[in-house]
């Protein structure tokens, strides 16, 4: 039987830390948690000093306690509520981790089977979304689709926006778990000019997917287990990883009360940026540009140079000092999924891997501990599946979900949650009085 996943299994030890600004000496309670850095607690501060800290991009921040995902940058080490990623991604369905992800636990089988159905009957959506998707352009980028209609989940399901209600934010979570596929799927089929297919309740998560974007009314389509197999690998490597920049936009936006489609319509913008989840469809388009081999010294030198804003897309990790362990398993993913189809000599791939060679072995790269991250080989995987570029960040936002919600779900339910509203440090114009424009 799963244990309770809310005993504490290590002891919280506090110690303190002296801290003295213009002559006042405080002192600050230094918390350690399970594993990892400890932290200097400067809730007082403010009060005490009369001064804010100041950490823009949150380098040496952490905005609240969790229990869901461990890091370690400098070991390359990702756990997801104590269980390694790569234990996860080679024995575990995308299910199993959404289940472990919200609930603290793995499932037992009984729970496996009632969390599975209970998913599986949320895969469809409102009939009247399918208007929704008319109104965008078919060229629309398919990432802008789903921020409107993930947005839009709340003028449809009312029934699960009280987030005071444990039921509702339970049924709110499989909902969105349930739906993103699917809304995934219809975004790349209004894309490619061709009619929705409905999710089918026989398939497992990746598979329906596949066939909801792969599938066509005029014959059946198969889906190559091997495929959906890398498919559920790719969504597991994705499903949370602490505090990034998405998951942080949705804690925000669900701290002032927002409904949970509308915190992870929120999430969804956030991940679209080039810098984080838009890195997949930037690393593809940048293998692209480079092209061959012998072109790959001429980015190099742009990716150093301090006045060309170039950077190699796919490398280098706010946390990750060392080798992104999703990046490890993504790639051995990429060689099996050209494997199965047959793709002998990938262009874009022998470009990757001369690309990471030489990257790893230059001085600026090992100087600045840059290795490459999950978005430097999925965008191949991706593109050997069949998805155009455009879709690359949308099946990130299918994976994330699981995370965004769990982690809206933690701090919803943390006794000591309250509106996050940081300050900042004011370097604009003191008071000045109004001048006339006749005066200007
Ligand atoms: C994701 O946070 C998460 O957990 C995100 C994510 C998740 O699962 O949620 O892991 C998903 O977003 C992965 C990252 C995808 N982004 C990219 O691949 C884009 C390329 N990478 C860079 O933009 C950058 O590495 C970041 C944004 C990922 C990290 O930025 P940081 O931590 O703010 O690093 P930095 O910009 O301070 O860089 C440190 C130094 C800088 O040089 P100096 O100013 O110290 O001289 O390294 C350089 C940077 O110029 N640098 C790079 C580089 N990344 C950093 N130089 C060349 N190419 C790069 N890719």
């Amino acid at each position: 039987m799963a244990s309770s996943s809310n005993e504490k299994d290590f002891a919280m030890t506090d110690a303190n830390a002296d801290f003295s600004l213009n002559g006042k000496s405080i002192n600050l309670k230094v918390r350690k948690g399970s594993v990892g850095p400890e932290v200097v607690d400067i809730g007082s501060l403010y009060k005490e000093t009369g001064a804010f800290t100041y950490d823009p991009g949150f380098t040496s921040t952490a905005s609240c306690e969790s229990q869901i995902t461990y890091i370690d940058g400098d070991e390359g080490v990702l756990l997801h509520r104590g269980y390694p990623i790569d234990q996860l991604a080679e024995q575990g369905d995308f299910l199993e981790v959404c289940y472990l992800l919200l609930y603290g636990e793995l499932p037992t089988r009984t729970q496996k089977e009632d969390f599975d159905r209970r998913v599986t009957r949320h895969t469809m959506v409102h009939e009247q979304m399918a208007w929704f998707y008319r109104g965008f352009r078919r060229d629309a980028h398919p990432m802008a689709v789903m921020c409107g209609v993930v947005g839009a989940l709340s003028a449809f399901y009312h029934d699960s926006t009280d987030i005071s209600d444990p039921q509702q934010r339970m049924i709110a979570s499989i909902r969105l778990i349930a739906k993103m596929p699917t809304i995934a799927a219809m975004a790349y089929k209004y894309h490619v000019g061709q009619p929705f297919v409905y999710p089918k309740n026989e398939l497992n998560f990746a598979a329906n997917f596949l066939h909801m974007c792969f599938a066509v009314p005029c014959e059946d389509y198969k889906v190559n287990p091997i495929l959906a197999r890398a498919m559920e690998r790719i969504f597991i490597l994705h499903a949370d990883h602490e505090q990034n920049a998405s998951t942080s936009t949705v804690r925000l936006a669900g701290s002032s009360g927002a409904n949970p489609f509308a915190c992870i319509a929120a999430g969804i913008a956030c991940l679209w940026g080039p810098a984080h989840g838009g890195a997949n469809e930037a690393a593809l388009n940048m293998l692209g540009e480079i092209g061959s081999v012998d072109r790959i010294p001429e980015f190099i030198a742009r990716a150093k140079d301090k006045n060309d804003p170039f950077r190699l897309m796919g490398f280098g990790h706010r946390v990750y000092k060392n080798y992104d362990p999703r990046a490890k398993i993504m790639q051995k993913t990429t060689h099996e999924v050209l494997g199965e189809l047959g793709i002998k000599d990938d262009p874009l791939l022998d470009v990757a891997m001369e690309l990471e060679r030489i990257a790893l072995t230059d001085e600026y790269f090992i100087e600045k501990k840059l290795y490459p991250n999950i978005d430097f080989y999925s965008g191949i995987t991706l593109k050997a599946l069949g998805f155009p570029t455009t879709m690359f960040t949308v099946l990130f936002a299918v994976a994330r979900t699981v995370g965004w919600i769990a982690q809206w779900k933690e701090m919803i339910e943390d006794p000591s949650q309250k509106i996050g509203r940081p300050r900042q440090l004011y370097t604009g114009h003191t008071q000045r009085d109004y001048t006339p424009i006749a005066k200007r």
